[in-house]
This record gives C-alpha cells, sequence and structure tokens, in this order.
C-alpha cells in the first residue's frame, strides 16, 4: 500500500485576500463545495493507500482536524510542525515516519492546493507510477505545458531509453525567458509537484545532497508528542532547519528521477492567474466573468471579479484582464499579468504590521 502524505503547510499568499495566513487557499473552496484540502484526501481513500499522514504547521492543526472529522475521515495521523520550514523538510519526516516501519514503503507526496478533475485517470497513473519507483527512482509526474511560467519546476527529459523516461535537468522556477528557451527546444515538462518513491530513496538522496536536514528532522520526530491524532515534532531542532523546498534540497540536484506523464487534467491553484485560467478561461465564450455572490460585470473582458458573501456587490464596467476579489476587510485590484505580484503586496502588509 501506498501511504499519501499531504502538504497542507503552505500560506497560499499569492491568493490574497481570500488566502489568509491563518487561513491559508488550501482549506478555501475556490471552485468546487469541498474544500481543495478535502477533495485531496478524498483521491487517496481507498484500497491502495494508507492513513493518509497530513504534513501541516501549528496555525492550522485544528483547521485540518476539522475538516477531516467534516468529511468523516478517521484514524489520519496530523504532523504539525512547530513553524513552516517549506516542504523540504515536512517531506524528509514522512520519509522518516515511513521508513521507521518499512524503508521499502511507497510514500506520495501530494500537495494540498491541486484541482485534478479526474480522479479515476489520476489513479491510474500513481499505480504505473508505482512500478517505476519500485525499481528505487523518484517519479515526478509530468504536465504538458502551455506557456513559458514562471511559477513552476521544469523536467527538462532525457533521451529516451529503458522502460521509463528519465529526467536529465530539474529547473525550479525558471525566468520567464529560460522558460521559454526550454519551450522552444520542446523537451520539457511542467513538474505536478507531486512525488511517488519509497520512504530509504528520499532519505539517501537527502543523504546524498543535503544531509544538514537528517539529524534536526530525526531528533524532532524522536522528541515528537503525541496529542490525540497529533504528532507534535520537537520545537527546538525543527527551527534549526533551513526553509528550503524539496525542488531546491533535492530535486535540482539528483540524478535518480524519473517521470511520469499525467494525463488527467490538472492545476495549481496557486495564484488568481491560474484560477482565472480554470474559470474564466474556461468558460465557452472565452471572456466571460466570473461572479461570486452578486458581482456584476458591464461590457468588461478576461475579468475576473469575485466578492465573498452575497452581500457584497462588485461591479466592474468596462474592464480588460483585470482581477478584483473583495472580502469583507480587503480588496485587490490587479492587472491579470501582475497576479504572481500579488505575494509583493501581502509582504508590504505584513512589514507595515
Ligand atoms: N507541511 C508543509 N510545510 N507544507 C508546506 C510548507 C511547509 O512549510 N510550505 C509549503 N507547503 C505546501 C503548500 O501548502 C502546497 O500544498 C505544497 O506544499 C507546495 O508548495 P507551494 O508553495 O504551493 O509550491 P509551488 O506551487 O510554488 O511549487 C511546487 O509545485 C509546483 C506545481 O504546483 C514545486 O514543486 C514546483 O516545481 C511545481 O511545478
Ligand atoms: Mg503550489
Amino acid at each position: 500500500k501506498i501511504t499519501p502524505v499531504l502538504l497542507a503547510g503552505g500560506a497560499g499568499t499569492r491568493l490574497w485576500p481570500v488566502s489568509r495566513r491563518t487561513f491559508p487557499k488550501q482549506f478555501s473552496s475556490l471552485t468546487g463545495d469541498e474544500t481543495l484540502f478535502q477533495a485531496t484526501i478524498r483521491r487517496f481513500v481507498g484500497p491502495d493507500y494508507t492513513r493518509p499522514l497530513v504534513m501541516a504547521n501549528e496555525d492550522f492543526r485544528f483547521i485540518v482536524s476539522g475538516q477531516l472529522e467534516q468529511m468523516g475521515v478517521s484514524g489520519a495521523t496530523i504532523v504539525v510542525e512547530p513553524v513552516g520550514r517549506n516542504t523540504a523538510p515536512a517531506i524528509l519526516a514522512a520519509a522518516q515516519m515511513v521508513a521507521a516501519g518499512n524503508p521499502r514503503g511507497l510514500v506520495l507526496v501530494a500537495p494540498s492546493d491541486h484541482m485534478i478533475s479526474d480522479a479515476v485517470a489520476f489513479s491510474e497513473t500513481v499505480m504505473k507510477a508505482a512500478e517505476i519507483a519500485e525499481t528505487g527512482r523518484i517519479v515526478v509526474f509530468g504536465v504538458r505545458p502551455d506557456r513559458p511560467a514562471s511559477a513552476y519546476g521544469y523536467l527538462e527529459l532525457a533521451e529516451e531509453e529503458g522502460d521509463f523516461q528519465m529526467v536529465r535537468r530539474f529547473v525550479e522556477k525558471p525566468a520567464t525567458d529560460h522558460a521559454a528557451d526550454m519551450l522552444a527546444r520542446g523537451n520539457c515538462l511542467w513538474n505536478a509537484g507531486i512525488f511517488l518513491f519509497q520512504a530509504q530513496t528520499m532519505i539517501d538522496e537527502f543523504r546524498n545532497h543535503t544531509p544538514e536536514f537528517l539529524a534536526p528532522v530525526q531528533a524532532s520526530l524522536d522528541l515528537a508528542r503525541r496529542d490525540t491524532n497529533f504528532l507534535r515534532l520537537a520545537d527546538a531542532p525543527w527551527r534549526e532547519l533551513p526553509d528550503r523546498s524539496l525542488d531546491y534540497a533535492i530535486m535540482e540536484k539528483s540524478g535518480n528521477i524519473a517521470v511520469s506523464p499525467l494525463t488527467c487534467p490538472w492545476a495549481d491553484l496557486g495564484g488568481w492567474d491560474s484560477v482565472w485560467q480554470e474559470t474564466v478561461a474556461a468558460c465557452p465564450n472565452g471572456n466571460a466573468v466570473v461572479a461570486d455572490g452578486g458581482s456584476t460585470a458591464i461590457d468588461c473582458q478576461n475579468v475576473l471579479l469575485r466578492s465573498e458573501g452575497d452581500d457584497l456587490q462588485v461591479v466592474g464596467i468596462g474592464l480588460r484582464d483585470t482581477i478584483v476579489v473583495a472580502t469583507s476587510d480587503a480588496v485587490l485590484v490587479a492587472d491579470l499579468k501582475r497576479a504572481q505580484d500579488v505575494r509583493l503586496a501581502v509582504d508590504a502588509l505584513a512589514a507595515k504590521r
């Protein structure tokens, strides 16, 4: 069986003002009824999977347990990171937990902020990838790029050989012109951000590339405290860890990555531009407006108007390529092309406090 590991500790700052430090996007329903976190959990309930490990942090632990309870999922372990240190330490901790029971145990790491609409196709892809992971590779899932987005990792594919496709080079978040070069060469895919591997494979990769993570993560686990369904990692060793994503800590350095193409529709709702892509761009006439609550658009094109709450009216007139998001205490108005810069606004607001 595969152990699903959900990453649910990110702050999702690019989706401000809906996503807040104390209530990030993965716990909201951006496009459907269930929250993104709940929809992710749902993909991993079934005979092929063990109970999930949810990697979250102190601030979100009750949101996680509440949302699991609401959907009737019991038996998950919620691993509580004392502070966010990005995905590398969280994934290593999960690998060490699984390896303690079975070093060859398969681990599937999934972000909790993705939209994957075809659960059956996704599960078939994972099962095929599991065979590759059993040979000691880290398997990543490749998505066909449609623009030189700099929000993703890029997988440059090796010349075809053997039973599966290896990655020659992993480039995390290249600048747009570099991304455009890679697209022009044509042998690359986006990294979907989902990783499948045997627990020991990942631990060995850390030993080879960033051994400084091993001892503090192990110490945080050894000194962890169980508190109902929370496993609270020890604070002091965790704080020593560098803040680094798996993509920079391991994936850019490893020569042991195989890729499995993801055939089902996939989206990382990482910013308002991708929410726009999934909603407005997907509308039949291509220039429609998404108006939640009671918003009204007059003569608008490529505009995302969104209000949180029925009593909050947003009206747009004659707008082009614009994002407007209104909540009860904050309003974002941004050029669609600058959607990734919302994080700058969040940093600026935090600095003012
Ligand atoms: N537990 C935990 N702790 N989770 C975290 C932390 C942390 O400190 N930081 C981030 N996460 C979670 C986020 O909530 C999200 O679910 C997931 O880890 C990935 O983090 P993001 O911050 O969303 O990463 P990204 O989207 O910029 O980049 C990654 O995903 C892309 C595809 O969506 C990379 O893997 C890219 O290479 C990839 O293309
Ligand atoms: Mg993301």
